[in-house]
């Protein structure tokens, strides 16, 4: 019968069986003695499964010994212990059927053992067969598959909010536009400009920076609710944090405030980091022993420890008497750059850092306005390698106060979004937690785009 080669490095298969497993060539060494050692892997687990191929099978010398790395092989035999040492049983082959060549092993872009990150971006179809990218790949799935399970075992809806949008959730002005009208001859209003009446959607519409907006009108019907799915920022920044499409989980949660959604923080991250160690031990034994030699450490003790939570003005103060010479000033009033937000989580706490009560005037217009009228209830999860991992808030529920903080043509576009504050309105809060940044805040990986499938930057959006 077939089996996954995680199954059988697992235990789960009894010694003695026959057994066959499908997959991929890692590696193949052949021994003076006439004896052939293939490295046979599936994605099922970290390691490969050992299967020892004699010099008695028919295809030996026409097939098995043209084998290259990449070939795709099904291979059946007994399980027996192994003599040799790394691996407790391996596969003494009695049949290997080659399925799929590799038409030239000296121009496999990946035959080499060692590349740099950098370049395996350029081959985003093939980088996936490497020890590296089949672990980030276990390990995405694992994180995806914990949140969904975190939040369906603690009453919350999953909602699917919309990719096309007429916002701009952020205000940033990051939009990508979605549109069929012909570029070379764009239709003109009769006051000047584009006359998106004639487009597709009847006005312009965009790629959705946020899902926030729209899950808030289900938060104030259904409770809790979340969402998680792509969002896509036109950010023209060329950074290892960044990306023109990431995924985005976003928790919104009615009758709470600030301090319940820096809870919800907590333990939704708690959470999946101890999912993650039980589950993934081989691929985050890899990321240990490769990547960096503190990452289980490090998660152990965000697991074990409650959040600091800090107000940004002691924040600031932080920054100020530290002694560090910043590149970007820091003053009240200022937003936190990346190396303050890694200071703070690095060298002043150690471990993940909740900011709270940021000036309202470099926040979004939904946050909710404290009591000071200088300071917005949001809150920053800055996470140490990585700094801002979360951006969330309590949102302002008093149609009043929303309003004077937006301005006429905002109004007008969000009457929908003002309704949710005339008609049983309630406090609530959320946030987004950036899907790619916890990856890498989990592996120990130092580039979003080695956390995505298919990075899409600025200048690429094919590989
Ligand atoms: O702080 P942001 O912009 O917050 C929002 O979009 C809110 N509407 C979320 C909410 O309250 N529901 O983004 C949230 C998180 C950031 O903390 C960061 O982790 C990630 O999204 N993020 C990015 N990740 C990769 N590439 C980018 N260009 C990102 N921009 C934000
Ligand atoms: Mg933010």
């Amino acid at each position: 019968s077939i089996s996954t080669v995680s199954a059988l490095l697992k235990g789960e298969v009894a010694v003695d069986k026959t057994v066959t497993v499908r997959g991929w060539l890692r590696s193949k060494r052949d021994s003076k003695a006439g004896i052939s050692f293939l490295a046979v892997h599936d994605g099922t687990c970290f390691d490969a499964i050992q299967a020892v191929v004699p010099n008695t099978l028919d295809n030996y010398e026409s097939e098995i010994l043209k084998l290259t790395t990449g070939c795709a092989v099904v291979v059946t035999g007994q399980l027996v212990e192994s003599q040799g040492k790394g691996q407790n049983v391996e596969i003494q082959a009695a049949t290997v059927e080659v399925v799929g060549w590799v038409d030239d092993a000296e121009s496999y872009p990946i035959a080499k053992k060692r590349h740099t990150f950098e370049y395996l971006r350029t081959q985003a179809h093939l980088r996936v067969r490497t020890n590296t990218f089949g672990a980030i790949t276990r390990v995405r799935n694992t994180l995806a598959n914990a949140i969904h399970n975190y939040f369906h075992d603690n009453q919350f809806y999953w909602v699917n909010t919309p990719i096309i949008t007429g916002s701009d959730c952020e205000g940033a002005g990051e939009l990508f536009r979605v549109s069929t009208l012909d570029m070379t001859n764009l239709p003109q209003a009769p006051g000047g400009g584009v006359d998106y009446e004639q487009d597709f959607f009847g006005s312009e519409a965009f790629l959705t920076v946020s899902g926030q907006l729209e899950v808030e009108s289900h938060c104030l019907a259904m409770s809790k609710v979340y969402t998680f799915g792509p969002t896509f920022r036109a950010e023209n920044s060329n950074t290892s944090r960044h990306l023109a499409e990431f995924w985005m989980v976003e928790p919104e949660i009615a009758f709470a405030d600030l301090n319940d959604d820096a809870q919800l923080a907590e333990d939704l991250l708690q959470h999946v980091l101890q999912r993650v160690l039980d589950e993934r031990e081989d691929d985050m034994a890899f990321f240990q022993q490769r990547i960096d030699k503190t990452v289980i450490d490090r998660l152990r003790a965000v697991i074990d420890n409650r959040f600091e939570r800090i107000d940004y003005t002691d924040a600031i103060k932080i920054l100020e008497n530290c002694g560090e010479s910043f590149e970007y000033p820091v003053s009240w009033g200022a937003d936190l750059q990346s190396e303050h937000e890694r200071y703070l989580s690095e060298k002043h706490i150690g471990r993940p850092v909740v900011v709270m009560n940021y000036p309202k005037d470099i926040k979004a217009f939904y946050m909710r306005l404290n009591d000071d009228e200088r300071t917005v209830a949001a809150m920053d999860v800055l996470a140490p390698g990585i700094g801002e991992i979360i951006g969330g808030s309590q949102r302002e529920e008093r149609l009043d106060v929303l309003e004077a903080r937006m301005d006429e043509h905002l109004k007008e576009e969000l009457w929908w979004y003002r309704d949710l504050r005339r008609y049983g309105t309630v406090p609530h809060a959320g946030f987004g937690l950036g899907f790619e940044r916890l990856l890498n805040y989990v592996t120990g990986m130092e580039n979003v785009r080695d956390a995505i499938p298919f990075p899409r930057t600025p200048g690429n959006a094919h590989f």
